[in-house]
């Protein structure tokens, strides 16, 4: 069997869908849907599929298996809903919604009509984050002890969607949106909850959302994390590190990863992955077959979400907080 596969949103991310969804034999994307006719155009005549302007239209005349959504966040719950309700399955790029309250309704949806979600948290695709976790899991350098995750990008450059600006559409800004994969990372390596968050942010002067973030945070498994984010200018930086009782690692997602157990790192082998967002499709097709369970479902989706809400309510009281139902 073919999947169909529609996508709601012809933006960036949207680019890298289509071009995995091009080298794939179970599943074809058939059309793209976005309120930009421009847009539209562009990638139905590069991808020679479909285009709409109305994503409902599209969903309703073309009643695809799966639908890839890749809105701005304030869309999320909503299209997720619309298209759970038309019996889609669903491939909903992260951060999943805006609040808890939203991931529910999504989760309440897609059970009530029986619809696979998975949430496009891609950092579970990244040869680097997937080596870095077998070495925790291995546990060859011993014990873990903690882990500093410093991501540095400049986030407010002309290109960026006017829509990754306003808190309303957002939901935040650099903690939000970057921050939702630092979040994912650790709690997905270390194969744990993050239980508790004290959070310090700064605010950009010009837009109502956060430009820097520093978080200290703790997993359920007692692991301290740091977590330090910023979108001022400046070089772009994202590294890892895995701090153990025999050793330390290295991480740079698309660069690689190095050990060291004495005062120098040494490169670490990488064995070959499929590209970042074909393994993440192919995982919904083997769980809309009832092959695989999904790791990323509604529910730990919404996990990510209920920590972003904690780090900006700690950020906000300027106390520990707490991390809800984990
Ligand atoms: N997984 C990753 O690594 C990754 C990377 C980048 C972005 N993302 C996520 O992907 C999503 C989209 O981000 P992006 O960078 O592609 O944003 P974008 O602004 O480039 O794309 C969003 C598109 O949605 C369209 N749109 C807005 N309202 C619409 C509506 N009602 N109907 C149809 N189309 C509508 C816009 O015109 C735009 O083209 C976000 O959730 C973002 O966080 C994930």
């Amino acid at each position: 069997m073919i999947y169909t596969v529609c996508i709601i949103g012809a933006g960036s991310i949207a680019q890298e869908h289509l071009e995995a969804l091009k080298n794939l034999e179970e599943v074809r994307a058939i059309a793209i849907a976005d309120l930009e006719s421009d847009k539209v155009q562009r990638a139905s005549s590069l991808f020679h599929i479909n285009g709409y302007t109305d994503y409902k239209e599209m969903i309703k005349q073309e009643c695809p298996d799966i639908t890839i959504i890749t809105l701005p966040h304030f869309l999320h719950k909503e299209a997720a809903v619309f298209c759970a309700e038309q019996k889609s399955h669903i491939l909903l790029e992260k951060p999943m919604a805006l609040t808890v309250w939203e991931c529910k309704e999504i989760i309440k949806a897609t059970e009530k009509n029986g619809v696979t979600l998975m949430v496009g948290h891609t950092q579970h695709y990244f040869i680097e984050n997937i080596v870095a976790r077998k070495i925790i899991q291995s546990r060859e350098l011993g014990e873990l002890v903690q882990i500093n995750e410093s991501r540095h990008m400049h986030y407010f450059t002309p290109e960026r969607p006017n829509w990754f600006l306003e808190k309303e559409k957002a939901g935040g800004g650099v903690m939000m949106n970057l921050g939702a994969h630092s979040v994912d990372k650790i709690q997905w390596m270390t194969d744990s909850y993050i239980s508790t968050v004290r959070a310090t942010l700064t605010y950009h002067s010009k837009y109502d959302v956060d430009a820097s973030a520093l978080v200290w945070a703790e997993t359920s498994t007692n692991i301290p994390i740091t977590i330090s984010i910023s979108g001022y200018k400046g070089a772009r930086q994202h590294v890892t590190e895995l701090i153990f009782k025999n050793g330390m690692v290295k991480v740079e997602v698309g660069k690689g990863v190095w050990i060291a157990k004495d005062d120098h790192y040494e490169t670490y082998p990488l064995p070959e992955q499929p590209p970042v967002f074909q393994g993440q499709i192919l995982d919904l097709v083997e769980a809309v077959k009832g092959k695989q369970e999904l790791e990323l479902d509604g529910e730990y989706g919404a996990s990510i979400v209920q920590v972003l809400e904690s780090i900006y309510q700690s950020d906000a009281h300027k106390q520990p907080i707490q991390v809800k139902n984990q």
